[in-house]
């Protein structure tokens, strides 16, 4: 029998105005026809209508800066953090928390061939940054007896590289079993009018859509069950372009105990009001996110009496969330998730079946989106230079080599923090599955690095 479009689905089309689609429809033969609606059909449309290609939709409204539990270090208090920092160590070791990963975007500003979490980071290693983290994985089995599950998103373009990188790499001496990977889904491109576009003349043309895919896809993989039925309750979210992050942060996830909160954030001081990450503030029902493509530049840049920015906590999106919050946010993914267009360089094909490149729209869901819906939240301050190091571009200030400097940098510190010193000049680099904090180094005692073997590179040897 040919094959019909849902009523529903050809109705949603017209009334969007994608009329162009159902004459495509109706040009395919048979079998095309099948796989251009079978795409269509699992696309979140209804959302990707509703996405404002003109910036926010609704007035941004009074954003205040939020509360934050500031940092020990600048004026925060040292007995809280330490009593965060063993109730999320206390959870560790219960076996309570897994790691997740979103690592689903195309990586385009950084060009790398192949899954971003494949790029080589380790400033002596030349490690990989899924290489880095699972050392940080295996610190934390080492430490609390129990390797946290590590849930790995990933997207249709990258989800095969990726799984084969791991199984090339005996998924970096972690249990297979720990590892979980899922795929998250795609959202249509959009042209400047809002129209759909064609990758080939039976596809839409599609991209990732967005972080805060993150929360149905665990859901919708079963991989949410799987964490239930292992008992765990916190989620520990971070970026796979930060390999800086500490991952699995007993503070932050302490935080989130001793505040009884769904979700607990770290948010840093923004270098610049033009800095490209997301602005924390309090709007009155708790706080939220605003990204930077969404913030009006002139609240960015206001000052307080001190010439501080007045909106100064930026968002590196590394959070800890209630599993139970992931559910519930991943049953309304649709509404509480809406997708936000960001203007971007595209490839598709013209009216002619030919390739062009235009500018349009790729549409995102954000995770912190899901922070309205949580029963409270908790923000924390974390420093820059010993937590976010940024990799988006080839070159420049959030690029490889500045993550790179960070890094030794942030590793030299340890060492000095413990009475170490290192020849300069030359990189170096810790084995974060044995030095996982200066109080790691502090603990065997060393009388120079040399003493560390292969724990601690310097440049010129190999890794292990
Ligand atoms: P970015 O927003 O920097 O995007 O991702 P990107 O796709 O990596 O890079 P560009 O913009 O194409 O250059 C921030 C984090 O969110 C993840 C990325 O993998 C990265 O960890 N992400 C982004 C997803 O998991 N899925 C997406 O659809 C988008």
């Amino acid at each position: 029998m040919p094959y019909r479009l849902r009523d529903s689905l050809q109705q949603q089309l017209e009334v969007w105005g994608q009329n162009h689609v159902l004459e495509r429809l109706q040009a395919l033969d048979e079998l095309e026809r099948r796989r251009l609606a079978r795409q269509l059909e699992a696309l979140d449309l209804a959302a990707a209508s509703r996405a404002s290609l003109a910036g926010p939709e609704a007035p941004i409204g009074t954003l205040l800066p939020p509360e934050v539990e500031r940092h020990p270090t600048r004026g925060g208090r040292a007995d809280l953090h330490g009593e965060a920092h063993a109730a999320g160590e206390s959870e560790l070791a219960e076996g309570r928390v897994a790691i997740l990963l979103v690592a689903g975007g195309e990586g385009t500003r950084l060009g790398h061939d192949g899954p971003k979490g494949t790029f080589p980071i380790g400033p002596v290693s030349d490690r990989s940054l899924f290489g880095l983290f699972a050392q940080q994985l295996r610190a934390l089995g080492r430490r609390f007896g129990h390797t946290p599950p590590w849930a790995v998103m990933t997207s249709p373009g990258n989800d095969l590289a990726t799984r084969r990188a791991f199984a090339e790499q005996d998924f970096f001496g972690l249990e297979e079993s720990s590892v979980l990977f899922f795929c998250q889904a795609e959202a249509p491109c959009l042209d400047a009018a809002g129209q759909l576009l064609f990758a080939a003349r039976d596809r839409i043309l599609t991209s990732p859509e967005g972080h805060g895919g993150v929360l149905p896809a665990l859901v919708r993989s079963g991989v949410c069950a799987d964490l239930a039925e292992r008992e765990v309750v916190h989620l520990f979210h971070h970026q796979v372009d930060n390999p800086l992050v500490p991952v699995g942060d007993p503070t932050l996830v302490g935080f989130r105990v001793i505040r009884g909160c769904e979700i607990a954030s770290k948010v840093i001081a923004k270098r610049a009001s033009d800095e490209r990450v997301g602005t924390w503030a309090s709007t009155g029902n708790g706080p939220r996110v605003v990204e930077y493509t969404e913030l009006p530049a002139t609240l960015g840049r206001e000052t307080d009496a001190s010439g501080a920015l007045r909106l100064w906590a930026g968002s590196i999106n590394v959070h800890v969330l209630g599993r139970e919050l992931v559910e519930r946010v991943a049953a309304e993914a649709a509404s509480a998730l809406p997708y936000h267009a960001s203007p971007k360089p595209l490839r598709a094909l013209d009216a002619d079946g030919r390739h062009i490149e235009l500018d349009g729209f790729k549409l995102e869901r954000f995770v912190f989106d899901a922070v309205p819906m949580a029963k409270a939240c908790v923000l924390v301050e974390a420093l820059r230079e010993r937590e976010y190091a940024p990799v988006k571009s080839a070159s420049g200030a959030e690029s490889p080599a500045s993550a790179r400097g960070a890094l030794d940098r942030r590793d030299r510190a340890w060492l000095a923090e413990a009475g170490l010193s290192a020849p300069e000049g030359l990189p170096i680099e810790l084995d974060l599955s044995v030095f996982d904090g200066p109080e790691a180094v502090r603990r065997r005692g060393l009388g120079s690095i040399e003493e560390a073997g292969e724990a601690i590179l310097t440049a010129g040897a190999g890794p292990s």
